[in-house]
């Protein structure tokens, strides 16, 4: 005696159908709101993009004698959905070697994130937090000195008389130059 098959039955098919149709729905429903969601989501995307060139000054606020002179970045800080013109972002060393040749170094130590201060008397750079010393071109003055590496350097481009730097933070504590965003 074999028991009847309802595999095919009218309620089985019926079911089926409406379980495709609520997925189909479903999908129908959901892609617009991704959609709308990456929009939304969008001005935190193009936060987290690579770092630009910012004007930092003029060449005839640095004279060209190699003394390094501290710098403050301002740039345009785009938060989630709000846009703040030209608010200090951070602090450089810039010094004008000739003419046209100037060289920029970060103001925070790679050794843990303290400011670093020139010292016009001792020429070098100074950081209090735990003695680091650092030569006028940046570089570790004191084998003893706890940073990993000398200051970071970043690049620069003038453009006619003003000064542009690609500013950059980089992440403390290693021996080599790690950006982060
Ligand atoms: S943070 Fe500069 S020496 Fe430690």
């Amino acid at each position: 005696m074999s028991s009847p098959d309802h595999s095919d039955s009218p309620s089985r098919r019926s079911f089926v159908k409406e379980a495709a149709a609520v997925v189909a729905g479903g999908i129908v429903a959901l892609v617009p709101a991704a959609a709308g969601l990456f929009a939304w989501l969008d001005p935190l995307r193009r936060k987290q993009g690579a770092a630009g060139f910012v004007k930092v000054g003029t060449l005839d606020a640095l004279p060209a004698d190699s003394i390094p002179r501290k710098f403050a970045v301002l740039a345009d800080h785009v938060d989630a959905w709000t846009k703040s013109p030209q608010v200090p972002v951070g602090a450089i060393y810039l010094r004008r070697l000739k003419d046209r040749e100037v060289v920029a170094l970060h103001s925070i130590c790679p050794h843990a994130g303290c400011f670093v201060d020139y010292r016009d008397t001792a020429k070098d750079f100074f950081c209090p937090c735990h003695n680091s010393t650092f030569a006028q071109d940046g570089s570790i003055n004191d084998p003893k000195s706890p940073s990993p590496r000398g200051m970071d350097t970043m690049e620069v481009e003038l453009r006619g008389n003003e000064i542009w730097v690609r500013f950059q933070n980089f992440a403390a504590g290693h021996k080599e130059k790690r950006p982060v965003a």
